[in-house]
């Protein structure tokens, strides 16, 4: 077996699982830990690390078995070392070291800036542990962005971090944390970095990113953003109704760089149990706010999140979620059934039967793919733009993002990664829209 020579970059094997601030999360690790390059293959790893989620009970499971197979890995290649980062590492970090003893490191997500330390630690042989909520901004300790190469055509851009809204079913105020918005001047000199490498979009994430408060709102960051040369594309995500301020629905009309499409998760359409999730706003003031968003911008694309099987949910209850979905006729909607997590205060009430909720899942599910079906329909032989992100199957074929963040499939195509083209809409099939380039646009 060949063994790495000790100046050579070592290889990092990073998994990532859950939301886009993970994503984020990971290139901000990967571009920390100096002397690392990353590798696709777990195999060929000097470090692996898993940036875990939290939300769900499957999905924080799922990190347990992956640890089992990525210790086997550890039996051929006794230098590895296995670091978890993310939520799970926030909520579960000692009981992770425990139940897997191959574990070398555990960073929870405040904590990443300490990375590079906590590496030279394992390398030395120790363990290292970090889930605190430290004073210091993280992001101001994360190395730069600026230096590195070229990159894919749309990015994440994290603005905002943590949650004070205390959803009854969720965990995320615990393992973000409180809310914090890093300062505007950092997230602009962050953008002109991106653009530097070669990108065109950035979506700005938060937990609640349209409570941003980084020394100006987020209607005022995306219009200053608006105005870098290059940035041809903005976008945002995830934000709660009550921090949809009039300002922020007037951007969606002023700046033409603000893409047409928002994620509005609502949860439920029932005022009862919207209640009971600590959600406060009802099933009308959302609709009234999505009206209001339509009159500024008619063709926004509306998207969102529902939880069915809640505590105490009815049939009467999910019947008034069904009927808001139909109201609003989503492009995009995400459904999960709801999933009991330790310390919420969901935990604590009577749970609705598993196999009843499985059922009303499924038609909730049935619902939003026959609404989506017929929205993309709609699109076709629309002209449109695509912002073209990579090479597609077919031979000559060029994939990117419509604005309303549909896939598209440009046959024929002679445009390049990177660029931003005319196109007509030719077709919808089951996930993505076919499309040709129109010349002379
Ligand atoms: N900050 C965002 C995203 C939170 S997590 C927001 O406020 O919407 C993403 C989605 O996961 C949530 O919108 C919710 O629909 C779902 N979710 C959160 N906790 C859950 C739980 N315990 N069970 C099932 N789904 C859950
Ligand atoms: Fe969770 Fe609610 Fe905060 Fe979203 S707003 S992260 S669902 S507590
Ligand atoms: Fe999951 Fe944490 Fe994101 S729990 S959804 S990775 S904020």
């Amino acid at each position: 077996m060949s063994r790495t020579p000790t100046d050579a970059p070592k290889k990092l094997f990073i998994k990532t699982y859950g939301c886009q601030m993970n994503v984020y999360d990971s290139e901000r690790m990967a571009e920390s830990l100096e002397g690392y390059v990353t590798t696709e293959r777990a195999e060929d790893a000097d470090m692996i690390l898993l940036n875990t989620c939290h939300i769900r009970e499957k999905a924080a499971e799922k990190v347990y078995s992956e640890l089992g197979r990525m210790k086997k890995l550890k039996a051929d290649k006794p230098d590895l070392k296995i670091g978890v980062a993310g939520c799970v590492a926030q909520a579960e970090g000692e009981e992770i070291m425990r139940r897997q003893p191959a574990v070398d490191l555990v960073v929870g997500p405040q904590s990443y800036h300490r990375l590079p330390q906590m590496e030279a630690r394992v390398r030395a042989g120790h363990t290292a542990l970090d889930t605190d909520f430290p004073e210091e901004d993280k992001f101001a300790h994360l190395k730069g962005r600026g230096t590195q190469a070229k990159r894919a055509p749309a990015a994440f851009l994290t603005v905002q971090e943590g949650c004070d809204k205390f959803c009854a079913f969720c965990v995320v105020p615990y393992t973000r944390g409180a809310e914090v918005s890093r300062p505007a001047d950092r997230v602009l000199t962050e953008a002109q970095e991106l653009v530097a490498r070669g990108v065109r979009e950035v979506t700005l994430l938060g937990q609640n990113v349209n409570a941003y408060h980084g020394g100006m709102t987020l209607a005022q960051l995306i219009r200053e953003l608006a105005q870098i040369d290059g940035l041809a594309r903005i976008r945002y995500t995830t934000s709660h109704p009550n921090d949809m301020t009039d300002d922020l629905i007037a951007a969606h009309a002023d700046t033409p760089a603000l893409m047409p499409y928002l994620h509005l998760p609502v949860q439920s359409g029932s005022d009862r149990i919207l209640k009971r999730m600590n959600r406060s706003h009802t099933a009308e003031s959302y609709l009234r706010l999505i009206e209001r968003i339509r009159e500024a911008r008619p063709d926004i694309m509306m998207s969102g999140d529902f939880i069915v099987g809640f505590p105490e949910e009815t049939e009467a209850d999910f019947q008034a979620t069904l009927d808001l979905v139909a109201q609003v006729r989503y492009g995009y909607a995400y459904s999960f059934k709801y999933s009991t997590r330790p310390g919420t205060p969901a935990a604590e009430r009577a749970q609705v039967d598993s196999a009843e909720a499985d059922e009303r899942l499924q038609r909730l599910q049935t619902l939003i793919t026959r609404q989506q079906r017929e929205i993309q329909q709609e699109m076709v032989g629309r002209d449109l733009h695509v912002l073209v992100e990579k090479v597609g199957r077919e031979p000559g074929q060029m994939v990117g993002k419509s604005e309303y963040l549909h896939a598209v499939h440009i046959n024929d195509c002679t445009a390049q990664i990177g660029d931003l083209v005319p196109v007509t809409i030719t077709e919808a099939v089951t996930n993505s829209l076919g499309a040709r380039l129109r010349t002379g646009a």
